[in-house]
């Protein structure tokens, strides 16, 4: 495992070398082709073209690469399916929406090394024979949208997109990029078809899957940006490099966005398999508590993931390491809080969101978040009675069952980890008939 960090805060970049898909910040203007080629860029789609289709889909597969949007789907398998789906067009799309709270880990490549995430929707675009593919990205990312236009333009003018790329005959493609609709559930990858489209950003039913059925209901490969950056190191270093990045079964790197009470705020890049105890206290990464006051609990993977507790900061940070812990890597978010922060009002914030966020398509969701935000405030306020925590427990855990997307399908996973490391918490606010001064603290 390398020892890569990599900072961002208040738009400077810090970079501790080595890093890996950070490496080339600060050292190039983002949207110049010709200083990105100098720097080894564009040897991942050159090294591509020397390959068999299915070979590079085996080098994906070997890598073992997780989806870095969220659910941790081997970017491997889903390459190796779609390509042996019949159908053309077959698009490719790049979700940049970036909507999880606490997640700002994409817009760092997006703004400041652009080129490297059209190399991989390039050599995507190849293996899948695509003539286009879509990048959506957050409505509110305005200015990255602009680097992103200048990047793809400057591509164009070097003849890595248009017509006959890098000489190769029928080698066309193009990137369109989409502004994305200002919604966390346009995030979902078929409400963001939707969206592309021009509908309402609503999640469709799965299946068909959209390898499938995808946009304009031809066969589409969704992934995320950072997922889309690995794809050009693990052609031009090889498989077994990336897998030295992380672990055996987590390769590479991973981009982590840390914020709330911790000293050191912004974006790091770690190798997959670091404890999440150096995540938060290591002074080159989180750096421990900004306040002086010790650290209560950290939401770990955005609104949607599980919280963990400084009893649980010996997990590796890893797929697998994370998940026998109860715990999740989803967006790359950590939120770190400290003691003067209730635990039930935090979940209360949490479940504020779901509510304001849910698309309402199904029942479950969207009167389920509303009922389990209005128990959570009879605790906030002292109104909470026996058998409420269960109640908790049980609506959440239905409304996770009933729903359609992976929205209301999360919704209970910060409130049972919450539930299973600290009930007492949510007992003390019945007890003692809502929050007195230190009835959350132990
Ligand atoms: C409500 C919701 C919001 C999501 N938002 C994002 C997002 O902003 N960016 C992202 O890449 N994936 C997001 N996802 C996950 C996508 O549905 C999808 O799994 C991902 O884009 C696939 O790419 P990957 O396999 O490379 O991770 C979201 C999922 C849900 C349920
Ligand atoms: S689970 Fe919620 S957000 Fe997802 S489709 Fe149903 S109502 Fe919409």
């Amino acid at each position: 495992m390398v020892n890569v960090i990599s900072k961002t805060e208040s738009g400077d970049i810090m970079i501790k070398q080595p890093s890996v898909l950070l490496k080339r910040i600060g050292k190039m203007n983002p949207t110049s082709v010709s200083e990105f080629v100098a720097l080894g860029g564009f040897s991942g789609i050159k090294k591509a073209l020397t390959m068999e289709k299915e070979e590079i889909i085996e080098e994906i597969i070997k890598a073992n690469v997780k989806g870095r949007g969220g659910a941790g789907y081997p970017a491997g398998r889903k390459w190796k399916s779609l390509y042996h789906i019949e159908g053309e067009p077959k698009y490719i799309v790049c979700n940049a929406d970036e909507g999880e709270p606490g997640t700002f880990k994409d817009r760092v490549l997006l703004e400041h090394t652009p080129l490297s995430i059209i190399e991989g929707m390039l050599i995507a675009g190849y293996v899948f024979h695509a003539k286009q593919g879509y990048i959506y990205i957050r409505g509110e990312y305005r200015t990255i949208q602009k680097v992103f236009e200048t990047a793809i333009e400057n591509a164009k003018k070097a003849g890595y997109l248009g017509k006959n790329i890098l000489g190769v005959d029928g080698f066309d493609y193009e990137i369109t990029i989409v502004s994305g609709g200002g919604a966390y559930v346009c995030g979902e990858n078929s409400a963001l078809l939707n969206s592309i489209e021009g509908k309402t950003g609503r999640p469709r039913i799965k299946p068909p899957h959209l390898a499938e059925v995808g946009l304009y209901g031809k066969p589409t490969l969704v992934n995320n940006v950072e997922t889309f950056a690995c794809i050009p190191v693990i052609l031009s270093e090889g498989s077994e490099t990336f897998l030295d990045y992380g672990t055996k079964e987590s390769g590479g790197t991973k981009l982590i966005s840390i914020s709330g009470h911790s000293k050191n705020r912004g974006v790091f890049e770690v190798g997959l398999g670091t404890p999440l105890r150096d995540l938060i206290m290591d002074e080159q990464l989180g750096g421990g508590s900004a306040t002086g006051k010790p650290l209560k609990f950290f939401h770990i993977g955005g609104q949607s993931g599980p919280i963990a507790f400084p009893e649980q900061l010996d997990t590796l940070y890893s797929y697998e390491d994370m998940l026998k812990e109860g715990l999740a890597i989803g967006s790359g978010a950590i939120v770190v809080m400290d003691e003067s922060v209730c635990l039930v009002e935090y979940i209360q914030k949490v479940f504020e969101f779901f509510v304001h966020e849910s698309c309402g398509k199904c029942t479950p969701c969207r009167l389920g978040t509303t009922r389990i935000l209005e128990l959570l405030t009879d605790f906030v306020e002292g109104r909470a009675k026996e058998g409420d925590v269960e109640r908790l427990e049980t609506m959440s855990n239905q409304v996770s069952a009933l729903s359609a997307c992976g929205l209301g399908q999360s919704v209970n996973k910060a409130l049972n980890s919450c539930l299973k490391h600290r009930r007492h918490e949510f007992e003390a606010l019945i007890s003692k008939h809502g929050c007195t001064l230190n009835a959350c603290q132990h």
